[in-house]
C-alpha cells in the first residue's frame, strides 16, 4: 500500500484554532519574533517540538488511574522500575520530572568542573548543564554530519578517531563521554551500533564512563534495523537493549520515546555513583521512588516505553516523517538528508543564502512558516547555540542554520502534512524577500527561549 496510515483512530479531539496572515504579523510583533513567546492558542500546528507533545494511548490514559500516589514505594514507582530494567537492563534507575533534571544531577555527581564531557553533539540543555556547572562540552560528530545533503545512514555516529585521540592524550581531562541517540542537534540522526559498540570499547579500555543521552532511543533502534547490516531481522526492543548494554548508564526524557507528556529518568550501574545521584535527587527532585513524578506519571511512562517499540507504530512514524521531508523538497527546499526520525530539518544557512548566520537565517524561515501557515517550528542554529563563549567570550556561530520542524508522536495526521507542504510552497515563493533579526535583549544561557528580536 502506498497509503500511509495512522495506526489508531481518534477518541478525543482538540480543535484547532485558524487565524488570518494580519492576525499573525500583529502577534509576531508582540511576540518579540520569538516563536516560545507566542501563546499556544495563536498557532494552528505546532511543530516546536516533539518533546511533551505527544497524544497518550487509551491503555495510558487508563494506567493514569491506577497510578499509586503513595510517597514511598509505591506501585506505580515498581511498575514503571520494572519496565525501564526490562527495556535497558541498567541495575540502578533513577527517576527525574525530565531529561534535563537527569542531565544536572548526572554531571554534579560526576563532578565536570573543569573538565571535558564529549558527545556526537550535545543537546542545548545538556550543554548548558556541563558548563553551568564550570565543565566543557565538546562535540566530535562524524563529518558528514555536517554536510546536510550527505545521505549516509548514520549521520548520528560519535567520530571514533577523535574520541580515541582524546582518550589516550587527554585521559586525566575527560569526566565522561557520551553519544546522543538520536542525534537531535545534528539533524535527528541515527548512531549506529557498531559505532556505540567501538565508543563503549575505547571508554572501557581507558575507564572513561560512557553515556547514552536515549530520549529517542527507540527512533535509533528503529533505523539500525533498517539500515544497518544484519540487523534487519532483531526487534526494536532487542536491539534497544544490546544498545543500552553498551553503556554504563543513560540520561532519559520521557517526553519523547517515552510517549508521556512529563518524567525522565538516570540510569546507571555504579553503585557509588547512583547513591550520589540519589542523595542529589532527595534534595532537589523528591524521594527516589518518585523522583519530582506524580505516580500516574510513572504508571503513564511505562505503558508509553512498550508501546514505543511497536513496529507498526515506528513505521508509520518515520514514513510520515520522510513524506514530510519529502515534500518539503519538492517546493525546493534543502533539508537535512536523509529525514530524521522526530523533525525534518531545513538547511536555511542554504536556503536563504542573501543572510548570514549572524542574522539568524533560521529564525527568518521559523517566522516566515508561521506568518503564512500559523506554523511554530524552532531555530537550531546559531540563534540557539552562539552567544558568548565562556571560555574565551568572543560570539560563538553554529556549526549549521537549521529549522526543525518536529513531529509530536500521534497527534497530527496526514493532511496536516500535506497542508505543511502547501505553508512551505508559500514559504519557497517568496524567498529572496524574507529578511534576517538581531537580538535586542538576550539572557546569559539558553537565550533562545527568552531573547527579543527585531527584523533587519
Ligand atoms: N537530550 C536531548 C537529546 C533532547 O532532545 C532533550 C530535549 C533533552 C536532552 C532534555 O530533555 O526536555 O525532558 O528536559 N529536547 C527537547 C526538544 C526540549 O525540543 O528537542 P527535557
Amino acid at each position: 500500500m502506498k497509503t500511509i496510515i495512522e495506526p489508531f483512530r481518534i477518541k478525543t479531539v482538540e480543535p484547532l484554532r485558524m487565524t488570518t496572515r494580519e492576525e499573525r504579523l500583529a502577534i509576531l510583533a508582540r511576540a518579540d519574533w520569538n516563536l516560545f513567546r507566542i501563546r499556544a492558542d495563536d498557532i494552528l500546528i505546532d511543530l516546536l517540538t516533539d518533546s511533551g507533545t505527544g497524544a497518550m494511548s487509551a491503555e495510558q490514559w487508563a494506567a493514569l488511574n491506577r497510578g499509586d500516589e503513595s510517597y514511598a514505594g509505591s506501585r506505580s514507582w515498581f511498575r514503571f522500575e520494572a519496565r525501564v530494567r526490562e527495556l535497558t537492563g541498567f541495575k540502578h534507575i533513577v527517576p527525574t520530572h525530565q531529561g534535563r533534571a537527569a542531565e544536572r544531577i548526572l554531571f554534579a555527581c560526576l563532578s565536570v568542573a573543569g573538565k571535558m564531557v564529549i558527545n556526537n553533539t550535545h543537546f542545548d540543555t545538556t550543554r548548558a548543564n556541563i558548563e553551568a556547572l564550570g565543565g566543557i562540552a565538546v562535540d566530535i560528530p562524524v563529518a558528514e554530519a555536517l554536510i546536510p545533503s550527505d545521505q549516509s545512514p548514520f549521520k548520528g555516529n560519535i567520530d571514533l578517531a577523535a574520541l580515541e585521540e582524546l582518550l589516550t592524550g587527554r585521559r586525566d581531562e575527560i569526566a565522561a563521554a557520551m553519544i546522543t541517540i538520536t542525534n537531535n542537534s545534528g539533524g535527528g540522526q541515527p548512531a549506529s551500533l557498531a559505532n556505540i559498540r567501538a565508543a563503549s570499547a575505547l571508554c572501557r579500555r581507558v575507564g572513561v564512563p560512557f553515556f547514552l543521552d536515549a530520549c529517542r532511543f527507540a527512533e535509533n533502534a528503529w533505523f539500525i534495523k533498517l539500515r544497518e547490516p544484519g540487523e534487519a531481522d532483531r526487534s526494536v526492543e532487542s536491539i534497544a537493549r544490546e544498545m543500552f548494554s553498551l553503556a554504563d548508564g543513560a540520561t532519559f526524557s520521557a517526553k519523547k520515546d517515552g510517549l508521556a507528556n512529563i518524567g525522565g529518568f538516570l540510569a546507571a550501574n555504579d553503585d557509588r555513583l547512583a547513591r550520589r545521584e540519589e542523595e542529589l535527587l532527595i534534595l532537589t527532585e523528591g524521594f527516589p521512588t518518585y523522583g519530582g513524578l506524580a505516580g500516574r506519571d510513572l504508571d503513564a511512562i511505562a505503558v508509553g516505553l512498550t508501546e514505543v517499540v511497536s513496529e507498526d507504530y515506528l513505521r508509520y512514524r518515520m514514513a510520515s516523517t520522510r513524506y514530510f521531508g519529502e515534500g518539503l523538497m519538492r517546493v525546493g527546499m534543502p533539508i537535512v538528508q536523509p529525514p530524521g526520525g522526530h523533525a525534518v530539518y531545513i538547511d536555511a544557512g542554504g536556503f536563504l543564502p542573501h543572510i548570514p548566520p549572524r542574522e539568524f537565517p533560521g529564525q527568518a524561515l521559523a517566522c516566515a512558516f508561521y506568518e503564512d501557515g500559523g506554523v511554530r517550528s524552532v531555530e537550531i542554529g546559531t540563534l540557539m547555540f552562539g552567544g558568548k563563549d565562556p571560555a574565551t567570550g568572543q560570539e560563538r556561530q553554529a556549526p549549521l542554520e537549521l529549522l526543525r520542524l518536529a513531529i509530536p508522536r500521534r497527534v497530527y495526521t496526514q493532511s496536516h502534512v500535506d497542508y505543511l507542504i502547501e505553508v512551505a510552497q508559500l514559504v519557497a515563493d517568496r524567498r529572496q524577500g524574507l529578511r534576517g533579526f538581531r537580538i535586542t535583549e538576550e539572557p546569559e544561557h539558553l537565550r533562545h527561549f527568552t531573547a527579543r528580536l527585531a527584523p533587519l
